[in-house]
């Protein structure tokens, strides 16, 4: 009987270390059947700071998940944090010759148009992601493929990262013992893992909250239409409270987890804190006041969140139908009251969805950006065998994929969404390039 193909996410994030490993079954549906998750080390908003202590954490929460598993991982999909990243929507034109069909190689030369931008020769691209098409002006088509028409032009996000920041990446990836795969935009894999089958009808914010940063993705019908990045996270909310507290960050962490709030109105209204500062004085603070220091910063993050969309895009409320909080800073209570407030939209908490396996562990919206990079990888037909733990050499790298043009998979009936994997039973090495795979497998939607 043949192995199933795993799909493994490496998320590298600001606090945490994430690796998940997900087995894709015959149906191209995911279970999850392994996570590591360690303190991260020697990364400063989402770019690595130091090589050795970077490498080390990898190791130690790829060896977790691995212990779990009982295989043997040999590639990753690599979050990439939107702070060292660049994105923009370019417009891809091409004609049509008369009385002819649209060919999948006029799509092609539409994209490739699209992105023939220049970019800064620092930058490396990391997503080239089709939208929609348009026909002779008739838009809305997902998949323009056996139409007639003679102008066929195609928006694509493109997302570029900084050849440094990636190349440290992968260097730290290299030398934990792993090949990159391939890197994906960090709240591309959030939005993945998190949005439902209605939201991917529709446009929808997700905002997916870290420590050192906090991620933006606009997906229009399930496609991501527009990214960025705001340069503060959660550990702001416990840097203020340390500051006004005069207590260690470890102890403003906890309280903030224990007793913050993002709305006062929700602090525990009997409730006082007795405080012992790092000189040793003590003083009370009560929840509603400690709520009274964490809401401001909350607010800033989604005024900027804001200001992006409407700059990009226009008034969020218009723009979009309902915005999805994730990362481990939506689980701040209140967050998701005050982003209504403030985004006047419907707001909920996007925890992953669409795996089956270890759904307790990787549950919480803390685990969207590595569930949705297992998931990318799942979809892109990128899984690789399943090497049982053993001594097994590490496979010789692989050429990380390409660009992927792939759309939001489309969620499945609930209670989980079969990625649709391409071909998920075929090992890698089938004469195929990732980018011939990864189109064949999105036809009917590209
Ligand atoms: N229960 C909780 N209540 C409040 N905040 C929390 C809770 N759990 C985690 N956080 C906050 O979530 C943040 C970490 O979120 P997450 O794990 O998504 O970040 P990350 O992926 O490591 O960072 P980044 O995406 O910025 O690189 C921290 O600021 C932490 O304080
Ligand atoms: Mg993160």
């Amino acid at each position: 009987m043949r192995d199933n193909l795993i799909t493994v996410g490496l998320d590298i994030g600001t606090t945490k270390i994430t690796t998940v490993i997900g087995e894709i079954g015959a149906d191209g549906t995911v279970d999850i059947i392994g996570e590591g998750t360690v303190p991260s080390e020697g990364i400063k908003r989402g770019a690595v700071v130091n090589l050795e202590r970077t490498t080390q954490a990898i190791r130690h929460s790829v060896a977790a998940a691995e212990r779990v598993a009982g295989v043997r991982v040999h590639e990753v999909f690599v979050s990439v944090s939107g702070s060292h990243t660049r994105a923009l929507t370019s417009h891809g034109l091409a004609a049509i010759r008369r009385h002819q069909e649209i060919s999948q190689a006029d799509v092609d030369r539409a994209i490739e148009n699209a992105r023939a931008v220049p970019l800064d020769p620092n930058l490396e691209v990391i997503h080239a992601l089709a939208q929609e098409y348009v026909v002779d002006g008739q838009e809305g088509i997902k998949n323009p493929v056996g139409m007639h028409g003679v102008r066929l032009e195609v928006d694509v996000h493109i997302v570029a990262g900084a050849a440094g920041p990636l190349a440290n990446l992968r260097r730290c990836v290299q030398e934990a013992g792993l090949s990159v795969r391939g890197f994906v935009l960090e709240s591309y894999a959030a939005g993945l893992a998190t949005l439902d089958m209605t939201e991917q009808d529709g446009t929808v914010v997700v905002v997916d909250m870290g420590g050192g940063t906090t991620d933006v993705a606009v997906f229009k019908r399930g496609n991501l239409a527009h990214s960025a990045c705001i340069p503060i996270g959660g550990d702001h909310v416990t840097a203020d409270l340390a500051q006004i507290l005069k207590i260690p960050t470890e102890e403003a962490e906890n309280v903030k987890r224990k007793y913050g709030a993002a709305l006062p109105e929700l602090a525990d209204p009997d409730l006082t804190l007795e405080i012992t500062t790092a000189g040793g004085q003590t003083h009370a603070i009560s929840a509603f006041e400690l709520s009274r220091v964490i809401k401001p910063r909350i607010a800033e993050i989604y005024n900027l969140v804001r200001d992006e969309i409407d700059a990009a895009l226009g008034p969020v409320e218009l723009v979009a139908g309902s915005v999805v909080l994730t990362g481990g800073g939506s689980l701040l209570r209140g967050t998701s009251e005050l982003a209504r407030e403030r985004f006047r939209l419907a707001v909920r908490i996007g925890r992953p969805r669409g795996v089956g396996g270890l759904t307790d562990i990787v549950g919480g919206p803390g685990h969207a950006t590595a569930v949705g990079l297992g998931l990318y990888g799942a979809s892109s037909g990128s899984g690789t065998p399943m090497p049982r733990t053993s001594k097994a050499p590490v496979e010789a790298t692989s050429p990380e994929p390409d660009v992927v043009v792939a759309p939001l998979p489309k969620a499945a009936e609930e209670p989980r969404t079969p990625p649709p994997a391409a071909e998920p039973s075929k090992p890698k090495g089938d004469g195929k390039s990732i980018w011939e795979r990864a189109r064949e497998f999105f036809k009917d939607w590209i």
